[in-house]
């Protein structure tokens, strides 16, 4: 297929493209910072520079490409501080959602484009009642943290534009595996603390598995929402200590849920003390999905622990 991956410069972007070529999927693979396009080259994709918030350009490259598929994976979050305010962080990236989004819909219309596979995300995401982990079939916190709003809405215009359009909208975990980002810099300074009893759950994802996931949604007909997480979604207190035993960082602080609300307000404490997990039960019964690393445990391991000296290569 010829397939249109863009962000294929981003974090999943540039796990997924030699992915797709190993399939003998043919692929443009599209950047903003002039300096990536020899990295997508080498990655084995066409580069093509593409602003997504110009729809003109959008349209441009679409109609020139003529891609049978598109997978969005814009996002604009490198080098961006998490803030007491979370729509400020993803303001860029909100767009990119919507509007980007919109844009692409629109182009692929015109073109022809049959399949479109659209990146979201699982975490922080569903109803704070009830089960601790969650399918697609549940409902989406109608009152999410007040920093969040926009951020929430993008996310559901994204999931709601995609599948209205015969697409698939991945809800992805929290991403794993990269050689740095902004939780493992922070778990690293131990300024990644447990709140409270850290009973919050996340559910991760390794950045390969993402990737192969992406692939078997690509290859599958029809329309809807996937969980692209792993098989445990786990609360802080224990995933944390793990990431930082496999980062050789000192064990997590333990922070009072009141001096975090002093500190970093409420938005940060219901996340770490309410936020639910996803169930991926649907993606792997119906895309044929099965996961290098099923759990973070494993995972964070492999992805950023040193090789002890006899497990060097001579
Ligand atoms: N599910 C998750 O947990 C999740 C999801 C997304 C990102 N992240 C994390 O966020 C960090 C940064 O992500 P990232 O490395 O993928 O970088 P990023 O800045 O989010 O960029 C992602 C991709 O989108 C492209 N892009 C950005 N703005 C664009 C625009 N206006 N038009 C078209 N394309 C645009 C980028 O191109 P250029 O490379 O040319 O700028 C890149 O290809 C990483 O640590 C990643 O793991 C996590």
């Amino acid at each position: 297929m010829r397939v249109m991956v863009v962000g294929a410069s981003g974090a999943i972007g540039t796990r997924l493209v030699p992915q797709l070529t190993s399939r003998e999927h043919e692929v443009i693979g599209t950047f903003r910072s002039p300096a990536k396009a020899e990295r997508v080259r080498a990655l084995g994709a066409r580069p093509v520079a593409l602003n997504l918030l110009d729809p003109g350009a959008v349209r441009r490259a679409v109609l020139d490409i003529r891609p049978e598929a598109i997978i969005h994976q814009a996002t604009a979050l490198a080098g961006q501080r998490f803030s007491r305010k979370l729509d400020r962080t993803f303001a860029e990236t909100n767009r990119l959602r919507t509007e980007g989004t919109d844009a692409l819909l629109a182009a692929a219309r015109e073109a022809g484009t049959r399949r479109f596979i659209a990146q979201s995300f699982a975490p922080y995401r569903y109803a704070r009642q009830g089960g601790m982990v969650k399918t697609e079939d549940d409902p989406l916190d109608a009152a999410p943290p007040a920093g969040a709003h926009e951020t929430n809405a993008a996310m559901t215009h994204l999931d709601q534009a995609v599948t209205a359009a015969g697409g698939i909208a991945l809800r992805y975990g929290g991403f794993y595996g990269g050689a740095d980002d902004t939780v493992t810099r922070a778990v690293r300074k131990r300024r990644f603390p447990i709140i409270g009893d850290g009973e919050g759950v996340t559910s991760w994802i390794h950045l390969d598995d993402a990737a192969a996931a992406t692939v078997a949604a690509l290859e599958h007909p029809g329309a809807g929402i996937y969980n692209i997480v792993d098989d445990e979604p786990a609360p802080a207190r224990e995933w944390l200590p793990v990431l930082a035993d496999a980062l050789a960082a000192k064990p997590p602080r333990h922070v009072p849920v009141w001096l975090v609300r002093l500190l970093m307000g409420e938005d940060a404490v219901m996340g770490a003390t309410q936020s639910r997990g996803a169930s991926n039960a649907k993606a792997k019964r119906e895309l044929g999905w099965t996961l290098r690393y099923p759990s973070w445990r494993q995972g964070f391991a492999a992805a950023y622990s040193r090789p002890q000296p006899a497990e060097v290569a001579v």
